[in-house]
């Protein structure tokens, strides 16, 4: 039962302005839908900050949760438990990692990944093979991450992060990271020391802006990363478990990493992430890594479900196939409306609007019934669930169709 009382604005005050958020207070998720407390139903778009990869309280994850509330909460992180066994099973078998520590977040994977990175450098990787691979030996620390890449808000991942404006908010700054240029080989050899010890980017930049790396620039870092002993880690929090049209954005590109971080989808709506390593880098000890809800065995059975679902035989042509449609839909608006590029795969997208209207073009989405997000002043981007019909993506692209047409929307004033 909703026991909530219809949202005072001095409710809010309690709780720390982090970030601005609309006045409404949305009480309910099905599939594709929210609801506020006023009763109005809204096209989600954002699903969780792409989270949600099944829409809003699918039934297998609402049955997941509470067979396993039934059987096991949480143990302790320091005792085995079947669901976190199993899930590292599955996520390994399809994958093609050997190793994995689960999380609760994409930071924490991220800051897991940071972590193992310097163990492998300082201690010379598993069996000293990096030292072997490389005349100076063990003792690398330094991670060359990029412009506008979004690694998470620790004050580690926000160190690796490449979001300006950053470094001044909450100095001293952790050390180790080096920044270049997505797609810009030349700006990774001139920040190649024989400090660094790996490469860490998002193979779709998402929170910049839905900004793919391409392919040729991720088969060079690999290039690079074998022929130097570094290691190549992606950061998969969004682009991974089916967002970019296939399970891992790694296959998408046809380049693997040595580490990837998992997060957002992996829980499909609970908090959930992983670090997986190949064998060869999966260098912590005891001591070394660890958490309270490290494989909580609540998460790691709504995870199994989540995989479970994405492993359909048809799952991820549909993803491809709805991301089609979206892409299609979008270039057509764009024609239309007089707009910019349209970027993206799967079910990732991005709208560049031509000006610094996003917030009000998001505002009038909004009042249209459709929940959108603006990466950046001048764009969209939209993050569907991935079990997306054809007429929900028609009715959220009929929605920014009308938006566009509005006067003062600034796609007219465009054309
Ligand atoms: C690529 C990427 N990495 C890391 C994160 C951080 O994840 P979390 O907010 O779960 O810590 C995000 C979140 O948007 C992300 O998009």
């Amino acid at each position: 039962m909703n026991t909530l009382q219809p949202h005072h604005p001095q409710q809010c005050q309690h709780l720390m302005s982090v970030t601005a958020r609309p006045a409404d207070v949305f009480v309910r998720g099905e599939g594709a839908w929210l609801w506020d407390q006023a009763g109005r139903r809204y096209l989600d778009w954002l699903q969780g900050w792409a989270v949600n990869a099944l829409g809003h309280c699918p039934a297998i994850i609402t049955q997941a949760l509470q067979a396993q509330s039934t059987q096991l909460l949480t143990p302790s992180p320091a005792l085995y438990n079947l669901p976190s066994l199993e899930l590292a099973q599955r996520l390994c078998a399809l994958s093609g990692f050997d190793q994995v520590f689960f999380g609760s977040t994409g930071a924490e994977a991220n800051e897991g990944a940071i972590k193992l990175a310097r163990k492998w450098g300082r201690t010379g990787g598993r069996n000293g093979e990096r030292a072997a691979r490389r005349e100076a030996g063990a003792g690398a620390f330094e991670i060359i991450t990029f412009d506008n890449a979004f690694h998470g808000r620790n004050l580690a991942t926000m160190a690796a992060s490449g979001k300006a404006g950053w470094d001044a908010l909450f100095p001293p700054n952790m050390p180790g990271f080096a920044k270049a240029t997505l797609n810009d080989l030349d700006s990774v050899h001139r920040v190649l020391s024989e400090r660094t010890v790996a490469i860490m980017l998002e193979p779709v930049q998402g929170e910049a802006g839905v900004r793919p790396a391409t392919r040729a620039f991720l088969q060079a870092l690999r290039e690079l990363c074998d022929e130097r002993g570094l290691l190549l880690i992606f950061d998969e929090v969004q682009t991974g478990c089916g967002r970019l049209g296939e399970l891992f954005g790694f296959q998408h590109y046809g380049v693997k990493p040595d580490i990837l971080t998992l997060g957002k989808g992996l829980g499909g709506g609970v908090p959930m992430s992983a670090v997986l390593a190949q064998q060869h880098c999966s260098v912590f000890e005891h001591g070394d890594q660890g958490g309270t809800y490290a494989g909580n065995p609540l998460m790691c059975a709504v995870s199994l479900a989540v995989l479970q679902e994405l492993s359909q035989p048809d799952f991820l042509a549909q993803v491809r196939e709805r991301g089609q449609q979206l892409q299609e839909g979008l270039l057509q608006l764009s024609q239309r409306h007089g707009l910019g590029e349209v970027r993206g795969a799967g079910l990732l997208w991005a709208l560049e609007l031509g000006s610094d209207n996003a917030a009000e073009v998001v505002r009038a989405c909004r009042e249209q019934g459709l929940l959108v997000n603006a990466a950046r002043p001048h764009c969209l981007r939209f993050m569907p669930r991935l079990n997306s019909t054809a007429q929900e993506v028609q009715t959220g692209l009929n929605i920014l169709d009308e938006v566009m047409n509005q006067p003062g929307s600034g796609a007219t004033e465009s054309r």
